[in-house]
């Protein structure tokens, strides 16, 4: 079996996870030192958000040179050593490849604006003549999915689309050039070492023949994405299959100690599922992030219609499902779910679940979304929405590391220092605290992946249904493992529904025994002796 198949990967975001040269932002040394948090976590990789130079009109999602490594993050050497430790400890290193655009500050950028309207320079970019008199009003009625058009003018009359900010000018993918630039920046990495990329807006390279209207109601409802003239276009598969072939044959680094296979991961926000399989197809990439999941609501029979049409919709081309339920681009599941022990039990339920898995750094630790005071907010959503919208930045806080006072351990800088400001009252979700507690959920995540190795189910074996379609809970078995989650008002009494088997691990403290609390998931056991989370130390 390849190794992605049910891997955990554990996303990194690197400003945020630890600073190691007292600057107040985190940067790549400081992952390399703490890599051992992830280690005992026991994922099996990591992957790092984008860490090239960039002004962070997004976060580092506007990338000025797709082939170097940002300075307040360090240095090509500390992205070597970051992933030669990475090796050592036995996970793999996956970066992020943002294909879809680039700076407004990136070389080519700036020449297409000196160049001028026709300029071959302006090709690889999407710049068009306006519409009405003047060419006044934009090329079409696309919308950024950061709100607002999608055209910004530029002086000498043209506009550029952008589908994020303006400040991230969308690459035209017909082009010659964009495609053999990032041929070669996927090179470049992988003679870095790296294990793999993960391929930001997967579904939008391609823009519709002639850029045609897309119409009223963009970007309000997900579920239509895969209809936009913008997204989720036929001429993608063809370039994910040449990038699987090349990452399929690119020779390893001198010194790899072994041929690795190398993966494609899509973060593709199409959400029909049988759209999203097709990104996954045997020839294309090994992995898309199924973000149906992440969004489905806390009620059991659409967290189980999302299940079963993801299942159904990768086994019909033989690939995982890879589940997630946080990342730096959404709100943290206590805050999102409605409290710790839902987030608890929403990870227990994705981890027993066949398939590939994505933590984000904090999600162990159960940080919930943190206010960020307005003049602090960085995120572009903020400013774009009118300050509608607060932006992510609430899920990008730095990592309590240690101590009972903001920065937490994260940095020797003062506390004002740190580019993102921790919010008081995290002493109790420090990795320290935490890792000395049984009943945390930093202890949980960890007895949860220990689980997962030592009882290897299929990754994709057949998962068999307990509970009816309609029910309050889920209940399912996947060989001698049974995972019950209580949705319901009413707490569940596991011996009448007849759900056998030990508890293995509980999401909460079970009161007694055969009962499962509302909102509470336990893993049952139909193997072993069995081993109470509450009652039993590893
Ligand atoms: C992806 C990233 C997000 C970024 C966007 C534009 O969705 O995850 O953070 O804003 O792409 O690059
Ligand atoms: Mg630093």
């Amino acid at each position: 079996m390849t190794w992605w198949r049910d891997a955990v990967c554990y996303e990194i975001y690197p400003r945020s996870f630890a600073d190691s040269d007292g600057d107040g932002t985190g940067d790549l040394p400081g992952i390399t030192r703490h890599l051992d948090h992830v280690r005992d976590l026991g994922a099996d990789a990591i992957w790092i958000t984008p860490c090239y130079p960039s002004p962070l009109a997004d976060g580092g999602y506007d990338i000025e040179d797709h082939t170097a490594v940002a300075d307040d993050l360090g240095t090509l050497q500390d992205f070597t050593a970051l992933t030669v430790r990475a090796h050592t400890m036995g996970l793999k290193v996956i970066v992020d490849v943002v294909p879809n655009h680039s700076s407004d500050t990136h070389p080519w950028f700036r020449e297409a604006l000196a160049a001028g309207p026709g300029s071959a320079a302006r090709e690889r970019y999407l710049f068009r003549a306006g519409r009405g008199p003047q060419g006044a009003a934009p090329p079409n009625d696309w919308e950024s999915a950061f709100g607002g058009p999608a055209w910004t003018r530029v002086p000498d009359g043209e506009w550029y689309l952008h589908l994020h900010a303006p400040e991230q000018p969308d690459f035209d993918w017909r082009d010659a050039q964009v495609r053999a630039e990032f041929s070669r920046v996927l090179r470049f990495w992988l003679d870095q070492g790296v294990d793999g990329f993960r391929i930001d807006v997967a579904h939008a390279l391609f823009k519709a023949e002639g850029l045609p209207d897309a119409g009223p109601g963009q970007h309000q409802d997900p579920a239509r994405n895969h209809l936009m003239p913008y997204y989720d276009q036929e001429e993608l598969h063809p370039l994910y299959r040449e990038w699987r072939s090349l990452l399929d044959s690119h020779p390893a680094p001198a010194g790899a100690v072994a041929p690795r296979e190398r993966v494609l991961v899509a973060e593709a926000a199409v959400f029909e599922p049988a759209r999203l399989a097709r990104y996954v197809r045997a020839d294309e990439m090994q992995q898309a992030f199924n973000f149906a999941f992440l969004e489905a609501p806390w009620r059991a029979p659409e967290l189980r219609r999302v299940i079963d049409e993801s299942l159904a919709a990768t086994a019909a081309v033989d690939a995982p499902v890879t589940w997630v339920m946080s990342s730096h681009d959404a709100a943290r599941p206590p805050t999102r779910l409605g409290g710790e022990l839902r987030a608890a039990s929403a990870a227990l339920l994705m981890l027993a679940l066949p398939g590939a898995v994505y933590l984000y750094q904090g999600e162990e630790l159960g940080l919930p979304q943190a206010h960020i005071p307005d003049d602090r907010i960085r995120d572009p959503l903020w400013r774009r929405s009118d300050g509608r919208d607060r932006g992510r930045d609430g899920a990008r806080v730095p990592i309590p590391w240690s101590g009972d006072q903001p920065p937490y351990g994260f940095t020797t800088a003062a506390h004002e220092a740190c580019w993102l400001p921790q919010p008081e009252g995290w002493s109790r979700f420090t990795v320290a605290a935490q890792g000395e507690d049984p009943d945390s959920m930093l202890s949980l995540y960890r007895r949860a992946l220990r689980l997962r190795r030592e009882h290897p189910v299929a990754a994709h074996g057949t998962l068999h249904w307990h509970s009816p379609a309609d029910a309050s809970y889920l209940a399912f078995s996947r060989a001698e493992l049974t995972c019950v989650v209580n949705l319901g008002s009413e707490a569940l009494h596991l011996d009448g529904l007849g759900l056998l088997g030990q508890p293995v691990l509980a999401s909460t403290v079970l009161p007694e025994r055969g009962t499962l609390p509302v909102d509470a998931c336990v893993w049952l056991s139909t193997a072993t002796d069995g081993e109470d989370r509450r009652t039993a130390r590893p």
